[in-house]
């Protein structure tokens, strides 16, 4: 199947999840997808991604994502395992914006910030589990949420949908769709797995080859703002135009990654190669198509005795962030494309990921 038949037909499916808001008293719980080698555990906590099995080049079997065993972890969580996050990921300069002359005060939780949505944000709401099936040809879920006027101080109701869908051979789709129903607001989703291609277990990802289609990123401050500038990556360590060895380059960061990069020629309604991580060790590979502007690319510095799935403690660098996003704090800089959806209008985001091996190559 082409990736533009297999989006099409995907858009349909997603189409379906949408629901009028309504209160949910959904229980919370754990769900499976599978198809041929690939398995996925999925919770309606913050429509997370659990688990994702994947062979290595021997076809032997590895848990690629950080998680936890239990939902009373999650419910804890701060670091945004696995989740949505929204109504505007990344971070809010000062927790507030202006639109259209209103002057909106936000829920600030880093600082005077907003990171992520807010104290409780789209990663810590349950969402209604709209349709589920769990094997067959195009195993799928769709998660719908319905975030109320004045939610964490955003502006509106808002009707999202995330749909996760396994295609073809070795791919996963996600879908994440929001309707404004009656005031503008601004919209940033995200999807936060932490990657790690060797194994959750495995120990850190400093080993992983990156490859990133940005030449630019948007500059930030010390507090991790953007600063409105745009910056090329030639010939500093934010440079994945070719692979690279993330190891070989963090080392002038001392916090490591966690920057949003802008995608090379993406319209916006295309889908565009964002990344690629190849781990050596199991040859497992990671290409990732979007539609998004922008792509955040994190290595989990914020990481710190974190314990996770069957006991494992999670270290900073244990994972990577790939969040595809419109580019963080648009709501306080004109020279931003805008993310403000409006009543009658749907915002589309779409993540295609492609799991693949290559076998060891001898130099
Ligand atoms: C999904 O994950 C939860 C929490 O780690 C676990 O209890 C459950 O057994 C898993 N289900 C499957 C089918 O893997
Ligand atoms: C701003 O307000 C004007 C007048 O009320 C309205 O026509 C316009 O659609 C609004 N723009 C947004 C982005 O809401």
């Amino acid at each position: 199947m082409s990736e533009t038949s297999t989006l099409c037909c995907f858009i349909i499916l997603a189409a379906f999840g949408f629901v009028n808001g309504s209160t949910n008293n959904q229980k919370i719980g754990f769900y499976e997808l599978k198809k041929g080698d690939i398995s996925l555990n999925l919770t309606n906590w913050g429509a997370s991604i659990v688990s994702v099995y994947l062979p290595d080049k021997n076809g032997k079997l590895a848990d690629v994502v950080l998680g936890y065993d239990s939902l009373e972890e999650y419910k804890t969580d701060s670091t945004y395992i696995g989740a949505i996050v929204g109504r505007v990921a990344n971070r809010i300069g000062g927790a507030q914006f202006n639109l259209n002359g209103t002057h909106y005060k936000l829920v600030a939780n880093e600082g005077k910030n907003m990171l992520h949505g807010g104290l409780r944000g789209f990663s810590d709401v349950v969402w209604k589990v709209k349709r589920h099936k769990k094997d067959g040809q195009a195993p799928h879920i769709v998660f719908t949420y319905h975030s109320v006027d004045g939610e964490q101080g955003f502006p509106g109701d808002l009707v999202i949908t995330v749909s996760y869908l396994l295609i073809g051979n070795s791919q996963l789709s996600v879908i994440m769709k929001a309707r404004a129903l009656n005031k503008p607001t601004p919209v940033n989703l995200a999807q936060h797995s932490y990657w790690n291609l060797g194994g959750h277990n495995s120990g850190d990802i400093l080993s992983n080859e990156v490859h990133i289609f940005g030449s630019h990123i948007t500059s930030v401050d010390s507090n991790l703002i953007p600063t409105g500038k745009i910056a090329a990556v030639k010939g500093t360590p934010y440079d994945f135009l070719k692979p690279y060895i993330i190891g070989s380059k963090i080392k002038d960061l001392p916090s490591g990654y966690d920057i949003n990069y802008v995608l090379d020629g993406v319209s916006g309604h295309d889908m565009k190669r964002a990344a690629v991580v190849h781990e050596k060790k199991s040859g497992r590979v990671l290409e990732l198509f979007t539609n998004a502007l922008g792509l955040q690319f994190y290595t989990g510095t914020f990481l710190k005795d974190v314990k996770g799935k069957g006991g494992y403690v999670y270290q900073q660098h244990g994972g990577l962030c790939l969040e595809t996003q419109a580019f963080p704090d648009s709501v306080n800089h004109p020279n931003f494309p805008s993310t403000i959806v409006s009543p009658g209008k749907t915002y589309k985001h779409y993540m295609l990921f492609k799991f693949s091996t290559k076998p060891s190559s001898h130099h």
